[in-house]
């Protein structure tokens, strides 16, 4: 296998926070350790229509703290197909770039893993996605910092919630994933968490509703995960029609869960795996994802973190029942 000597980085899929402190981790070691740094800019689009620079340690100046990404993002329509794939290889080849670092989610390491085997390049992942569900990894890039946010957001609504004695449905991100729902209504002392992971028991509002809560308590809040047929919107229509004694508000926290500084457990999470990619290049290690479990840094194949299931602990459930009453 020739050795590496030029490494591209790009972000793709929705941004995290912590994606800037990923890209300075992995420019600063890979200049350590004598490789050249290109960034590429827009995700997969990027290196299909070569928007493609030379990076030195100063481009990576005063970003650690910065939410979003100085790359930009992108969800590549043109990547999904063999015609712009070739053409994002060919640019590779013209900048003499011989490995690719990819800073995102399920969908971006897909695109990865696809790249790598069609032709042959070294590619490594690393988790970034507010969503927290890649196999592997305790934890993804942005987790932390959305959660907090969530939390933030929910202590000022709880305000409201109690002023007027209301129940508050909080609809929060996380795609087809219950992490941000479940451990935000934890840290926020929620009442319930209505979670994708949980849809298969018995009905979610009844069993929430059922349990009495507004006897003992005079507002309630409940953490709805995102669902485009059974969001938050649908369990308010289904309140006021199924037990219109309450009072019921909806609040969609939407993108501003994807904004703002990196937390410092972010910061320090993608700083590890940026420099971990850069040991696993240098380790002749190809086509997986840095990951971080139980405080290690491990290499997880592109196959299992995109196709094995992250399990959400369900005795996170019975504590948050038990916790609210
Ligand atoms: O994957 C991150 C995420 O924020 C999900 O939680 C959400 O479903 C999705 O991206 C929203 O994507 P977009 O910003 O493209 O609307």
């Amino acid at each position: 296998m020739a050795r590496v000597k030029a490494i591209g980085i790009l972000t793709s899929g929705g941004d995290s926070p912590g994606m800037n402190a990923a890209i300075r981790a992995i420019t600063r070691s890979a200049i350590c350790q004598g490789f050249k740094v290109f960034g590429i800019y827009r995700g997969y689009d990027g290196l299909i229509n070569d928007e493609i620079k030379p990076f030195t340690s100063e481009n990576v100046s005063n970003i650690i703290q910065r939410g979003g990404t100085i790359l930009k993002s992108a969800r590549s329509k043109a990547f999904t197909t063999p015609e712009g794939r070739k053409k994002a290889y060919e640019n590779m080849q013209a900048h003499g770039i011989d490995a690719l670092i990819v800073i995102g989610g399920n969908g971006s390491l897909t695109g990865a893993r696809i790249f790598a085997e069609e032709f042959d390049v070294p590619c490594i992942g690393l988790p970034g996605t507010i969503d927290n569900d890649l196999y592997g990894t305790d934890l993804t890039i942005g987790y932390d910092t959305t959660l907090n946010t969530i939390v933030q957001c929910v202590d000022k609504i709880r305000d409201t919630a109690n002023s007027h004695e209301r129940i508050f449905l909080v609809e929060v991100m996380g795609r087809d994933a219950g992490f941000l729902a479940q451990n935000s209504a934890l840290a926020s002392g929620a009442e319930a968490a209505i979670i994708p992971e949980d849809s298969t028991d018995a009905d979610q509002l009844e069993h929430f509703i059922g349990r009495g809560i507004r006897k003992s308590k005079n507002s309630s809040i409940v953490i709805v995960s995102e669902s485009p047929k059974c969001g938050a919107l649908y369990y308010a229509e289904r309140v006021r029609k199924e037990y219109p004694q309450y009072d019921v508000r909806v609040s969609i926290l939407g993108h501003l869960q994807r904004g703002g500084s990196p937390s410092a457990r972010d910061r320090i999470l993608a700083s590890r795996l940026g420099a971990g990619a850069i040991d696993a290049i240098l380790d002749g290690q190809r086509n997986v994802m840095i990951g971080i479990r139980n405080d290690i840094v491990v290499y997880v194949p592109f196959s299992d973190a995109i196709k094995k299931e992250k399990p959400i602990d369900k005795s996170l459930i019975k504590v948050l029942d038990e916790l609210s009453i």
